[in-house]
């Protein structure tokens, strides 16, 4: 089945997601030679409610690589239609008439389906909602974990945050249960705890999870340790200590050597500065990577 709309990361299958890593490595030729003019005819609409840096810009970066030109709003609250009223419904309408794929960050849960819903051009998910899912993000996310830990069955997977609203964290899951002999850690404050629904569907696939609320006894064990923001400001408790969730060079040294320290950025206290110079700190590289995998996602939705 062709990919039209990118949507939920679930919509991926195995064979997309390995036709999706042979694309993105090709991808990454394609720049060391300067990018190419194969999508000249094609232009990317960027329209993003909510603020983003490594998302817009490397979705930016990747159509201009690919030959293609882009149409762009940030803060599209204020700077769309949406200031008068005018539904997303119909702005998608509209704006699909100008170009050959939309990439779309909104604040309502749901919004890119929605948008799918009415759109005759691609809709790509670039992040819908406090809780609702980054299917681009969770793909770069997968990527990085094959190419660093050069396979994605049998590894332990520990994800540390809000995970409650964790987007990138609820798309990745439901691609990690795909690969066999998954072990996931779901390290998070009670109140922040990974949503049922993940928990439903890891049942449903059989994959085996822990809850916790320490690092301790978890970190030391994992392939991969995929740390999150956490909003000081949602807890109950303003007093709450959160300096357990966090990285710095003591934890690394409880970490396996040859574990991986991914972020899908941006950071704020929950990893030290000091620990970036570590080989195990992959989030610089796993934001890199997300500039080859938009394009090859790009090239899917383009030839589809
Ligand atoms: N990881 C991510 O979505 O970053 P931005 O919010 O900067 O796009």
């Amino acid at each position: 089945m062709a990919v039209k709309h990118i949507v939920e990361s679930q919509q991926f299958t195995l064979p997309r997601i390995m036709e999706l890593f042979e694309r993105t490595e090709l991808m990454k030729k394609i720049v060391a030679r300067g990018g190419t003019r194969d999508y000249d005819n094609k232009i990317m609409a960027t329209l993003f409610y909510k603020p983003s840096t490594r998302t817009r810009f490397s979705f930016e970066s990747a159509m201009y690589r690919l030959g293609g030109k882009v149409l762009s709003t940030e803060q599209a609250t204020e700077f769309s239609s949406e200031i008068k009223g005018e539904s997303i419904e119909d702005t998608i309408q509209i704006i699909s008439n100008y170009c050959d794929a939309i990439v779309i960050r909104h604040h309502e849960e749901g919004a890119a389906k929605r948008a799918a819903g009415v759109s005759p051009v691609p809709i790509i998910n670039a992040g819908d909602g406090s809780g609702g899912q980054h299917p681009t993000q969770a793909l770069l996310d997968l990527y990085t974990i094959y190419n660093e830990c050069k396979t994605l069955d049998g590894l332990s997977v520990a994800f540390i945050g809000a995970l409650d609203q964790g987007r990138t964290v609820r798309s990745l899951a439901y691609l990690l249960s795909k690969f066999d002999r998954i072990k996931l850690y779901f390290i998070a404050p009670d109140e922040m705890q990974i949503k049922p629904d993940i928990l439903e569907h890891l049942d449903e696939k059989g994959v085996s999870y822990q809850l916790a609320n320490s690092t301790e006894g978890i970190l030391e064990r994992v392939d991969v340790c995929y740390q999150t923001r956490i909003d000081k400001d949602r807890l109950n408790n303003a007093n709450f200590d959160l300096s357990p969730f966090n990285i710095d060079t003591n934890v690394l040294k409880r970490m396996k050597f040859d574990s991986i320290i991914m972020h899908p950025l941006p950071r704020s206290v929950e990893i030290s500065p000091a620990v970036d110079s570590d080989p195990r700190a992959a989030y610089f590289r796993q934001a890199h990577n997300g500039l080859y995998v938009r394009m090859a996602l790009l090239s899917m939705v383009f030839d589809a």
